[in-house]
């Protein structure tokens, strides 16, 4: 048995049933900002704590996937300020997680329109990428500038391209065909997408990849969450009949 397996059972889990992918929608920051007074930003750097606590969990408990939503494609549309201060706080979270991935065989890998980002955030993320892409530990998949209609978009002018300059036959186009366009091609879909701050929707967020996800919302804003809430989270997942259409 390994300290994952340790780990997970003394959580009260069990390691053979943990989910192999999670996503998460981390949203609330700015309302846990405001609860006390404070500026959004600060609730931004609140969750970047909060996003320490859930990569460290999840690497301890042995999950292979962990997909961060950290900012979509209609992101973009807040003001300037703000965007300039996630842009900087990511990049800071990169440069001081960049030892912990190193020393934990952690993975990182960025999906999204990372070519709309600051030069300097790619930067960062690309050499992280290219340090720890032989790491067989967590992959730690960030979702930047992402949306999951453009990813849709992207993926059907690559097929009809391809389609277009003969090099692929419509007819034998499936679904595998299709995840293999998508950002996310190497990873296995998510088994669990976890939203805190209670908003009952998807936000644009993986919308092919979460057909058979099981979805948990809590009302927890995401500065707030933490190892415990996780944990919980991860045992009501083991009380789910994943059915996937069967009887
Ligand atoms: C989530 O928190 C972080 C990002 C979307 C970047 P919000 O900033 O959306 O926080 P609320 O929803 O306004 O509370
Ligand atoms: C979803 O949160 C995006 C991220 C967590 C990065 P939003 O706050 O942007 O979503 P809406 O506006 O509530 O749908
Ligand atoms: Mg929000």
């Amino acid at each position: 048995m390994n300290s994952n397996d340790d780990s997970a059972i003394a959580a009260g889990l069990d390691p053979t049933r943990l989910p192999y992918h999670v996503a998460i929608i981390m949203d609330g920051n700015g309302r846990w900002a405001k609860k006390r007074m404070l500026n959004r930003v600060r609730g931004h750097e609140k969750g970047a704590e909060a996003v320490r606590i859930a990569v460290r969990t999840s690497r301890e408990l042995g999950i292979a996937a962990l997909t961060l939503y950290a900012f979509s494609t209609e992101n973009w549309q807040r003001p300037k300020t703000e965007i300039n201060a996630l842009m900087t706080l990511l990049k800071r979270f990169l440069k001081s997680e960049k030892k912990e991935m190193l020393e934990h065989n952690i993975r990182l890998n960025a999906i999204g329109e990372i070519e709309r980002l600051p030069g300097s955030v790619r930067e960062i993320l690309q050499e992280i990428m290219q340090v720890t892409k032989n790491n067989s530990g967590l992959l730690l998949n960030l979702a930047l500038s992402y949306g999951g209609r453009s990813e849709i978009v992207r993926m059907v002018q690559q097929l009809s391209e391809s389609a277009a300059a003969g090099k692929i036959r419509p007819e034998s186009i499936d679904e595998e065909t299709v995840s293999a366009h998508l950002y996310t091609r190497d990873i296995p879909d998510p088994d669990l997408l976890i939203r805190t701050g209670g908003e009952m929707r998807i936000s644009n967020f993986l919308l092919w990849q979460i057909a058979y996800a099981e979805l948990h919302i809590t009302n927890t804003l995401w500065p707030d969450f933490n190892r415990a809430e996780y944990v919980k989270i991860l045992k009501d997942y083991q009380g789910r009949d994943r059915r996937f259409g069967k009887v």
